[in-house]
């Protein structure tokens, strides 16, 4: 392979208008090829970026100019079109969530396993500096013995521009939004999540699908971990972070109050297929509802995160972290560093190129995966649900 990544997208969904600016301006990285089932998407496609345009998830795999397939399709084909992708010789990145059940997650591992490619569970917040310095600080020792993380979300995922199937695919927030909350408090806590008891909500009769989940966490080592999630769109913990967004982009304070008022005057399913149709790659309003942000961007923000330590407690600023030690309180800025999806592709090309281990992994992202599984189930039993797929966080 040359030194420069050839790199697939397969899917020219929303999703897609997020990933490929960023991973264009990398200069390991070069975008030769793209799919989707949508005609004037893939002719876009040819004319924006000069790559290759198929129709479908098999050609595209098949094609001889491609080293590794971006996956952005929809959820219940991750699966399959991530084996289809192994069986081709191509390296992985799946979306978040990385399948619809435990089963297609084992499938897929032992499909890169079986023609020796890498998997890599991507986007998700985990890939943040801040959240990676925070593991760090955690297994240094320097903060004494870890001894509880607790971390709030409030937003207004409920009433973003998103298709009623959709949501009932991700259980509401759940399944979209629970991997990146997972994945950030197993990676600080050590990755091995002993139990899960959580509760969901389904506050709003015209969205019946959970648009809230306060769960209680048990990693192995007895330390204890709590995930509260609010997408309904009132409170917005943003506004404890100095009006920072997911991105690291400015929050405008009113988001909540305005896209709650927009989505209760689209009504009909046809009305949302096109809303969300014009915001695909190709649409007229493309990139409208994007974390990508071309102004100063602070460090991302997904919720308020408090890491407790036995001498001392941390948390995320816009540009870095807080400290609170013994005797001393510091704040640590981070350089903006590779986040998002241009950490994603650098750990790919890392370990496709120079060999390194892949830090989402197939089974790290499984690992995931169970956890907001065992949220609904103990949703359901209102029981402490028992793991058993959980791996340990990378070193
Ligand atoms: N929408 C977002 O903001 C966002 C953000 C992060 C991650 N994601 C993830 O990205 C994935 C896609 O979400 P989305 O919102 O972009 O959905 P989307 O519906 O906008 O995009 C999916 C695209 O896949 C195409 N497609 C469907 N079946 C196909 C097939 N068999 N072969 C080729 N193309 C096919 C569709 O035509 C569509 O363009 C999901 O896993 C989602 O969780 C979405």
């Amino acid at each position: 392979m040359s030194e420069v990544l050839r790199l697939g997208m397969a899917g020219l969904g929303v999703a897609s208008t997020q990933i490929m600016p960023p991973i264009a301006k990398l200069p390991f990285i070069k975008i030769t090829a793209a799919a989707d089932m949508r005609a004037d998407a893939v002719a876009k496609f040819r004319e924006q970026y000069r790559g290759e345009g198929f129709n479908s998830v098999e050609e595209l795999c098949a094609s001889p100019n491609i080293d590794a397939v971006y996956i952005a399709t929809p959820n219940s084909l991750h699966a399959e079109h991530a084996i289809i992708a192994a069986k081709n010789k191509k390296h992985i990145i799946v979306e978040k969530p990385m399948a619809m059940n435990l089963a297609e997650c084992d499938a897929m591992n032992e499909a890169a396993d079986k023609y020796g490619v890498k998997l890599l569970c991507g986007h998700t917040h985990s890939f943040d500096p801040p959240i990676r310095k925070m593991r760090e600080i955690v297994k240094s020792g320097e903060l004494g013995k870890l001894c509880m993380i607790n971390s709030w979300n409030y937003n207004e995922f409920m009433y973003r521009p998103r298709m009623k199937h959709e949501l009932a695919m991700t259980r509401g927030v759940v399944l979209n939004q629970g991997p990146h909350h997972v994945d950030i408090v197993r990676l600080i806590g050590g990755g091995l999540v002993r139990s899960v008891r959580a509760m969901t909500g389904v506050w709003d009769p015209a969205r019946e699908w959970e648009g809230s989940y306060t769960c209680f966490l048990e990693f192995e080592d007895g330390t204890p971990a709590t995930l509260v999630y609010s997408g309904y769109g009132f409170f917005d913990t943003a506004e404890l972070f100095s009006w920072v967004g997911e991105g690291g982009q400015h929050r405008a304070p009113e988001t909540n109050l305005n896209v709650r008022k927009s989505l209760r005057e689209v009504r009909s399913a046809e009305e949302e297929e096109q809303l969300k149709e014009g915001m695909r790659f190709g649409g007229k309003r493309e990139g409208e509802y994007s974390h990508v942000w071309s102004g100063e961007r602070k460090q991302p923000f997904f919720g308020h995160t408090v890491v407790s330590c036995q001498k001392g407690d941390i948390r995320q600023t816009p540009d870095g972290l807080k400290i609170y030690g013994e005797t001393e309180q510091r704040e640590i800025n981070l350089p903006a560093g590779s986040r998002g999806r241009e950490a994603e592709v650098e750990e790919l090309y890392d370990a496709v190129v120079n060999g390194r281990p892949v830090f989402h992994g197939g089974r790290w992202g499984a690992a995931t995966l169970e956890v907001c599984l065992a949220m609904l189930e103990s949703a359901k039993q209102r029981k402490e649900i028992m793991l058993s797929h959980q791996v340990a966080s990378p070193e």
